[in-house]
């Protein structure tokens, strides 16, 4: 019987042979002169690093010490950032103009802009109600006429995790169909709630992560793609061909590293201590309606109708995230959790506002 990823992959993508750089296809010799790379390293400034040479057509390394932290033993690819696995995972298995992709709104935006781009129409199925619960019918329904469906746990930008029964739920009802793309960018804040161990049992389930949010390397751009064979077998095709720099391989081994896990570890438990802190203190201000509960390192606030908290921190020099354009989300306003310092400066602006507002 044909996979999921075997019965999806457009015709185009089957005949694919992939590109054939220097390194993929690799060989063995003692003077290397098969890539018109220049042969004699220049140093610019302070930069001692060797940057002459292209990088690893694959850095297995880094693929491996993901593995062994994710506690996984299913095939990871490392890209660059959790971006360019959601693009690639669009163009991989969606043919422009034709196929639909399942989007739970609201949600991160990245999946329906990479859509729109090929030509790819985006089904939308709402969160239900204050919770953003999974609507697990509404999602199984538009995924018999999708290829991908993209369910954000811990969900951007409300903050919740999606229960992981209706997770399974959706796996189990789209198994011989539909690939599930779980997105799990901000999983470090709730690890134990990761389905990156359920790939082995639903081939159908994809799970992307990044190294952008708990680890600290937003500029190093490093994402991963957890999923079985028969998945990665397409994705290989379209990988580019060198898909990450030897500069940012360096660093997330370094992060990846049992000391690298730990200072991660210990990091997350401080921000977690701070987005506690903070919620408490929001909650009380008389403009707050709400503090929605959040296993993430952002907090998403609705405010009092017409209160514009967002437009008031940025007049006093604090850049948050507005989300009144999203139907669902208006008067609201996500904030990130930063240091114990930028969040009481953040408590303070606020409080002042609460005066300025009342009076
Ligand atoms: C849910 C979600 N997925 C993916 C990303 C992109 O991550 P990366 O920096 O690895 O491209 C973000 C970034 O904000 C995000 O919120």
């Amino acid at each position: 019987m044909s996979s999921v990823a075997e019965k999806l992959a457009p015709e185009a993508i089957k005949k694919l042979i992939p590109y054939q750089s220097a390194r993929r296809i690799g060989g063995t010799g003692r003077v290397w002169l098969n890539a018109n790379e220049l042969e004699t390293p220049i140093h610019y400034g302070d930069h001692v690093g060797d940057y002459h040479r292209y990088p690893d057509f694959l850095p297995h390394d880094v693929a491996r010490a993901y593995q062994a932290y994710s506690q996984v033993t299913s095939p990871v690819l490392a890209v660059r950032g959790a971006d360019e696995a959601i693009d690639l995972l669009i163009r991989t298995f969606c043919q422009p103009g034709r196929d639909n992709i399942v989007v739970c709104t609201p949600t991160y935006a990245m999946y329906e802009f990479c859509a729109d781009a090929l030509a790819i129409a985006t089904i939308k199925v709402p969160l239900i109600g204050e919770q953003f619960k999974l609507d697990c019918q509404g999602v199984i329904n538009a995924a018999q006429n999708a290829n991908l469906v993209f369910l954000c746990s811990p969900n951007n930008p409300t903050g919740n995790l999606l229960d992981r029964g209706d997770i399974i739920e959706v796996l189990e009802a789209t198994k011989h169909n539909t690939l599930v793309v779980v997105d799990e960018a901000y999983i470090e804040f709730e690890f134990q709630q990761s389905v990156a161990s359920l790939v082995g049992e639903y081939p159908n389930l994809i799970v992307i992560r990044t190294l952008s949010k708990a680890f600290g390397l937003a500029s190093v751009r490093c994402g991963f793609i957890i999923a079985a064979p028969s998945v990665m077998d397409f994705v290989m095709k379209l990988i580019p061909p060198y898909p990450m720099p030897d500069s940012s391989s360096k660093v997330v081994l370094e992060a990846l590293s049992k000391e690298g896990i730990s200072q991660m570890r210990a990091a997350s438990d401080r921000l977690i201590q701070t987005r506690q802190w903070f919620i408490d203190q929001v909650s009380r201000m008389p403009f707050v309606n709400k503090v929605y509960p959040s296993a993430t390192n952002f907090v998403l606030i609705h405010t009092r109708q017409g209160a514009n908290v967002f437009d008031y921190l940025l007049s006093q020099g604090i850049v948050t995230r507005n989300q009144h354009h999203e139907p669902a989300l208006r008067d609201c306003v996500r904030i990130t959790i930063g240091s114990q310092q930028s969040m009481q400066e953040v408590v303070d602006v606020l409080n002042r506002y609460s005066i300025t507002s009342n009076s």
